[in-house]
């Protein structure tokens, strides 16, 4: 059974003119520019197609769907003709019918006739045609040149192309251009030897393609198609659910055979992604059935005992009787939980009532506070929200797209693919960034400016920003005087003006030239509507919350803020970044970041809850750590957060690990943490459960379980029992019933229900009385807050310092094709892309020490050593190094700081003062590593086996 979407030929036409036009005798009224075709098929009416389909501009190429136009000449092609006011179209006569025949007797002549053995076999679109034109027999026979024994192209791990069965519909090299914006394909050849070329006639892997199936979703026949499908035959049913990779929140339709998943199919009416996704959402769901999950609850007495495997009960009974001792002998603050954005908002919101009701503390946190929590701090100090202010479709109509510290192409693929897109239209862009990111200069893509700056700079380079619009007169000062507190502007003004300020001043701390600054300051605030799209490149700095109300300031200033087009855009780094912060995940902030100091909201929750909460703000991650360390914090509940990988200061982390009485770990794999766990509780993939994840921009998204958990339990439910089994009695049946109880509670959230999401497919909180459909453009008419607040941003360099031992610079980034951590993704074939962390470093930095391109190098910081193998680049500035941190035994965050955020403790992961050497071992770290890690792993398979 085909699942395929409806299509309509060609893309919906944005006019508010209209034009009416009868076709086959039926009046339609179409936008002004929509096709003849798209206009049919309003009307119901299905023209025959190839070369055209609705996610891509019309092309006119395979003559299939001519049109007769009374008073045109000729049959021209409806997928290219735009209709008109008061035209008559016939769709369909013998005429039209015999040339549609002989077209695709053509394309039946040199194409293979196994229909009944093709993977594509019932959803193809060449066969739905043949039947379509009623084409019964091929005239010119089948023993004429051809294609059919042409070369499959098996590369890539996740798709095949068999060119026997090519069309050369174009369609696939549109989709790479146009949706994915890597223009990896070509037409290669003319006429009868076109064939469609990946780079410069290479194999897939071996071009620029990044393997984001836009390609495939896009061939109308078998010539591009899912190897999945091809093992495994057409899927048979599906159910809408949502990536659970990045903030991006691209939604999917998971199509399967009974409970397996064939493939996963971007959902075209999905708002993030409108159908198109990136590797990881569409291809690397393998983890989820990977031999490495654990499916049986485990429990250990120390972390050098083997896991011993046992029922849920005992585990859940073992984990509650032990944080119950803990806090007898201990405390009640000795113990604390972390959510992490990897869970939906439903788990996310029972963890930390968990902690709060059941362990009676605010001792919970998650890892949004290792890379957003400067955006809600800086954004609530100034907007009076802590989230972005935008729809992701919002970049459509900006005309200067400012992106600093974030590496949308990387990071956010798809939403890098739109904001491509509006580049290639003609939108101005400003790149600030310290290293050459795919946006700087790509196919068809050249930044405006690059403002390559020093890492540990952005608060210089913003308020320079700042000085130039100030100074020169270019800030909108109606727009900041009537929407914002005056006094902070006026005070914003003349702190911003001081020549101290100016862009020449701040070159040295920059590195920028100023002139660059000024031009660029200059295009933000005169070209337009202008959006500042930034990331964990601003956040994750000794002053990440400076920076955020810096780019705060610049967009009120420049009135760029409550409308489409312009806005102050997080790009989230994981799926629900967003959520886990809404939903009170914070130890000072009650669902909805309301502060737990806040006598009539904790009463509200109280009463809800039916227990008395605490008024004083928990640990956050770091003071657990500290706790830990001094003694006083022992136990501790994790849920699909992995701190001994992700955190900085790794040694740190581990040794509060190791100083704890119970660890325990709810994940799907031994993770990094769980090696250092004492009760292990599996977890469930977003595949096996429902929840609703938010993306960045605050859309909730409804996550739905297509196979039963593999374990037993969804998430929620083990956090419930566990709950119960500490004597706080949780009695959820659906996560709906979390969400109603979600909606009662946060005043954002009154208007979301899973009946709501259901029926609109996705919602923008504010949903509530005020916005009963949710909130797409945030502050249109106030702030949050009601008058915005500018806020000084005082420069104040980090203390991380290069000295003449500690010469380089260290960031850090992501790369397309791993995710975080990589506990999932290192379990896909994407490793086939990157299958280690590398060092980024100049030629002129490498010849200085004598590196050469794929030397092990030994990377030293005041915190610790790992090696890693280097990559000789130019995309780095002299003085940098960056690499990534998707392997644990890459050790990257042995060598970050446990320096921080001054407001939010966010960790300083993007600056870190290193030098690198040649080495020819791995690190003493990196031994001690593996040998740790391989005895965890030996622990683990002894479990079954112990009674
Ligand atoms: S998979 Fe994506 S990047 Fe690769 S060729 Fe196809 S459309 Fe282009
Ligand atoms: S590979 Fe598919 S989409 Fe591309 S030209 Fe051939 S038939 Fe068309
Ligand atoms: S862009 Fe993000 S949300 Fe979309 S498919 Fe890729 S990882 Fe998933
Ligand atoms: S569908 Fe119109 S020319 Fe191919």
């Amino acid at each position: 059974m085909a699942l395929r979407d409806c299509d309509l030929g060609t893309p919906a036409v944005d006019s508010t003119k209209t034009v009416t036009l009868e076709i086959d005798g039926f009046t339609v009224t179409v936008p002004e520019g929509t096709s003849v075709m798209r206009a049919a098929a309003d009307a119901g009416i299905q023209i025959p197609k190839l070369c055209a389909t609705d996610s891509l501009d019309p092309f006119g190429s395979c003559r299939l769907c001519l049109v007769q136009i009374e008073g045109a000449r000729g049959l021209p092609a409806s997928c290219t003709t735009p209709a008109a006011e008061g035209m008559k179209v016939c769709t369909q006569n013998k005429r039209l019918a015999d040339v549609r025949r002989g077209v695709m007797e053509l394309y039946i002549s040199d194409h293979p006739l196994d229909c009944l053995t093709c993977p594509a076999n019932g959803n193809c679109e060449l066969q739905d045609m043949a039947g379509a034109v009623g084409l019964r027999e091929v005239r010119y026979g089948y023993e004429g040149e051809n294609h059919l024994v042409a070369d499959k192209d098996t590369s890539n791990p996740y798709f095949q192309y068999d060119p026997s069965k090519c069309i050369v519909c174009s369609r696939c090299v549109r989709a790479c251009s146009e949706v994915q914006g890597t223009f990896a394909l070509t037409i290669d050849g003319r006429g009868f030897d076109s064939r469609v070329s990946p780079g410069q006639n290479q194999a897939f892997m071996d071009s620029e393609c990044v393997s984001c199936g836009a390609c495939v979703q896009a061939c109308p026949t078998a010539t591009l198609i899912e190897k999945s499908v091809v093992e495994m035959g057409q899927p048979e049913h599906s159910a809408i659910t949502t990536c659970a990779y990045c903030g991006v929140g691209c939604s999917f339709r998971a199509e399967m055979k009974g409970s397996e998943i064939v493939r996963m199919v971007p959902d075209k009416n999905g708002y993030a992604n409108h159908g198109h996704s990136c590797v990881k959402g569409r291809f690397a769901f393998g983890y989820a059935t990977h031999k490495d999950r654990i499916t049986q609850p485990m429990i250990r007495k120390k972390i050098t005992d083997p896991w011993q495997e046992v029922s849920w009960d005992e585990a859940v009974s073992y984990a509650a009787s032990e944080f119950k001792r803990i806090q007898s002998e201990y405390g009640r603050d000795s113990v604390g939980g972390l959510t992490s954005s990897r869970c939906t908002n439903e788990e996310a919101y029972v963890v930390q009532k968990l902690v709060r009701a059941a362990f009676g503390n605010n001792n919970v946190d998650t890892c949004a506070r290792v890379c957003h929590s400067p955006t809600g701090y800086g954004l609530k100090q100034t907007l009076g929200e802590s989230a972005g202010t935008q729809t992701f479709d919002s970049v459509r109509k900006a005309d200067v797209i400012f992106v600093i510290g974030a590496n949308p192409t990387d990071g956010h693929p798809v939403f890098g693919s739109a904001m491509k897109r509006r580049i290639r239209q003609g939108a101005k862009l400003i790149v600030a960034d310290p290293r050459d990111i795919d946006l700087v200069k790509s196919p068809h893509i050249q930044s405006d400016y690059h403002l390559k700056l020093k890492p540990g700079s952005n608060v210089a380079l913003v308020t320079a920003m700042a000085h130039v619009i100030v100074t020169e007169g270019l800030a909108d000062e109606a727009f900041a005087k009537a929407r914002c507190e005056v006094e902070s502007y006026d005070k914003w003004k003349t702190f911003v003006s001081q020549a101290r300020h100016s862009p020449e001043a701040s070159e040295v701390v920059t590195g920028v030239e100023a002139r660059l600054v000024r031009e660029a300051a200059r295009l933000f605030a005169t070209g337009g509507n202008a959006a500042i799209y930034y990331g964990l490149g601003v956040t994750e700095h000794s002053q990440g919350s400076t920076a955020v109300m810096g780019i705060a300031n610049l967009a009120m200033a420049t009135g760029n803020i409550g409308r489409e087009g312009v806005g102050v855009n997080p790009l989230r780094g994981q799926n629900n970044v967003q959520g886990s912060c809404d939903m009170g995940s914070f130890p000072h902030e009650l669902p909805g970041y309301r502060h737990v100091a806040d006598t009539t909201v904790r009463t509200q929750f109280e009463e809800a809850w039916g227990v008395h909460l605490e008024s004083e703000p928990g640990l956050r991650i770091p003071n657990m750590f500290g706790a830990a360390l001094e003694g006083s914090f022992k136990g501790l509940y994790c849920e699909g957060e992995d701190i001994a990988q992700s955190d900085p200061d790794t040694q740190h982390v581990i040794a509060a690990l190791s100083a704890m009485e119970c660890v325990v770990v709810q994940d799907l794999f031994l993770n990094e943490t769980a090696k250092f766990a004492h009760v292990f509780l599996p977890g469930a993939s977003f595949l096996e459960k429902n929840g609703t994840f938010t993306n960045a921009e605050r859309r909730i998204s409804r996550v739905r379980k297509v196979m039963p958990p593999l374990a037993g339990y969804e998430d929620w439910e083990v956090t419930q029992l566990l709950a119960n089994a500490l004597g706080y009695p949780m009695n959820y049946e659906h996560p709906s019933e979390i969400m109603d109880e979600i909606a009662r509670l946060v005043p954002t959230f009154t208007g979301v229900s899973y009946e709501k999401l259901d029926e609109a497919g996705s919602v923008q909180w504010p949903c509530n009385a005020e916005s009963p459909d949710g909130t797409p453009t945030m502050h249109i008419t106030e702030f949050t807050r009601g008058k915005g607040r500018f806020m000084l941003t005082e420069y104040v360099p980090t203390d991380e310092k290069t000295t003449s031992r500690l010469p380089l610079i260290l960031t850090t980034g992501r790369i397309l094709s791993q995710y975080n951590v990589g506990a999932q993704t290192r379990r896909t074939s994407n490793s086939l892309w990157h299958s280690e962390d590398r060092l980024e470093i100049h030629p002129h930095d490498a010849e200085n020490r004598g590196v050469n391109d794929g030397d092990w190098v030994g990377i030293k910081s005041r915190t610790g050593e790992t090696v890693l193998r280097a990559e000789v680049t130019e995309r780095v500035q002299p003085g940098v190094v960056y690499t990534t941190f998707h392997f644990p035994e890459s050790g990257a965050n042995v060598i970050t700081t446990d320096n921080s955020d001054w407001a939010t403790n966010c960790p300083e992961y993007k600056v870190t003062a290193v030098q690198v050497t040649k080495v020819n071992e791995p690190s003493e770290w990196q031994r001690n590593y593996k040998a740790f890690s391989d005895d965890q792993l030996d622990l683990l398979k002894q479990a079954a086996t112990v009674e």
